[in-house]
């Protein structure tokens, strides 16, 4: 059998690998951290649970759904994202519509099937979720890589984003809160962003907002479209269910863009998928979007307690300049270049050694990092936080000791 050069071309995922030598490990009876999730240990709120409950008596909601989606839940997606953003689409001249998809990886993969040629051009800020790259790839499009550092706060510079700039640019990708550092962009970076996407008209931003209601600092994320509402005609706003519901497994995430992507979109899940999970979508029309705040209240308190964790702990242990204070999402990047145990272990070498030491981590002490070779970023990896308060800090322990002095 010939594969197709496209899937040859695909790289395999270490964090899956990873996973996989965690489920090994555990079989054999070793107690592994697993702090590659990024997914809360938690069931979603009873509330919405009770709606999917009540759904499962009706027919339709075993029937196929309309491509795009139910039309009530586009239009309460809509103004979930008018109300949760401060902005106001009617505001513009556009007309827009929202596409539910299965859960926004599937709604980004989309996207980039209707906005690019062979031979596109999409500038990525590093690091970055590991998928984007290979979707770019998929579609036949390459990549512009802009990179972002602990020692900024992991704030992408604008300049370098203008670098990164050629005549095949044909998107950017901004994910903030940001997978996999746990940043969101200040607001005075998103109007620089803005003012640096009113010159280059013709460049279209995805803008990934799957963790833009987990912010467990202030100050709370921002969006550039807020400040420059003319740039929504250009603009697809990326959300979903995962990580504001506690929803991974139950995919569903949408986009909410100007029509003209949104009908392409839907031409795309047409032929494809077809709509998505009409049970779920049926659910989320009767549930109050509302409380979402309700049911992330302890979640952020919980996810507060462990960074607090892990401040002090590394702090202790000579760990302060390796991370940067996150504030969102559920994530944290260690910076291996800047521990003692990399000074002490690779202190001439120029070459990437986060799967080594991510490996070491893993079959040594139990602990489970993605390492940064995934996501553009040698020499670090990614370290979850959402495990429950008391596994976590023995983990937290286990590499400060590992990393630490
Ligand atoms: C940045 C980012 N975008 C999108 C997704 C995908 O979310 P979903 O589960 O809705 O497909 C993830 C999941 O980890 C993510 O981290």
């Amino acid at each position: 059998m010939f594969l197709s050069s496209r899937v040859k071309l695909a790289n395999e995922s270490v964090t899956l690998k990873t996973n996989q030598q965690v489920i090994k490990l555990a079989d054999e009876g070793m107690h592994v951290y697993n702090m590659t999730a990024g997914q809360l240990p938690f069931k979603p709120i009873k509330e919405f649970i009770e709606c999917v409950s009540k759904q499962t008596n009706f027919l339709k909601s075993y029937q196929y759904a309309p491509v795009a989606g139910f039309p009530e839940l586009r239009e309460k997606v809509i103004s979930y994202t008018e109300k949760t953003r401060g902005i106001d689409f009617s505001y513009s001249e556009e007309e827009f519509d929202a596409v539910i998809s299965n859960g926004a990886k599937h709604t980004v993969y989309n996207v980039l099937g209707t906005l690019i040629d062979p031979g596109d051009e999409v500038i990525l800020i590093a690091p970055y979720w590991v998928s984007y790259p290979e979707m770019v790839q998929f579609w036949g499009g390459t990549t512009q890589v802009v990179k972002s550092h602990s020692f900024d706060g992991f704030i992408p510079d604008i300049e370098d984003i203008k670098k990164s700039i050629s005549s095949k640019t044909k998107a950017i990708i901004i994910n903030s809160p940001n997978n996999p550092t746990g940043v969101n962009y200040s607001q005075a970076w998103m109007k620089q962003f803005g003012e640096f996407l009113l010159e280059h008209p013709d460049i279209v931003v995805i803008s990934d907002e799957i963790y833009h209601e987990i912010c467990y600092y202030d100050p709370k994320p921002e969006f550039f479209y807020k400040f420059y509402p003319e740039l929504l005609a250009r603009t697809i706003i990326v959300d979903g269910i995962s990580k504001s519901l506690s929803c991974t497994g139950l995919r569903i995430g949408w986009c909410v863009a100007p029509k003209k992507l949104t009908n392409a979109l839907t031409k795309i899940q047409g032929q494809t998928t077809s709509g998505a999970n009409s049970l779920i979508q049926r659910a989320l029309i009767d549930f109050d979007f509302s409380s979402f705040k309700h049911f992330l209240s302890p979640v952020k308190e919980h996810l507060r307690r462990n960074a607090d964790y892990l401040r002090e702990k590394f702090s202790a242990h000579g760990l302060s300049k390796c991370w940067y204070q996150s504030t969102s999402a559920f994530y944290f990047v260690v910076d291996f270049k800047r521990t003692p145990y990399f000074e002490k272990n690779y202190a001439d070498t120029e070459e990437d050694k986060s799967e080594e030491i991510s490996s070491k981590l893993l079959n040594q002490h139990g602990v489970a990092l993605v390492p940064g070779s995934d996501f553009g970023a040698p020499n670090t990896a990614r370290m979850s936080i959402v495990l429950e308060e008391a596994p976590f800090n023995e983990a937290i322990e286990r590499l400060s000791l590992f990393l630490g002095n």
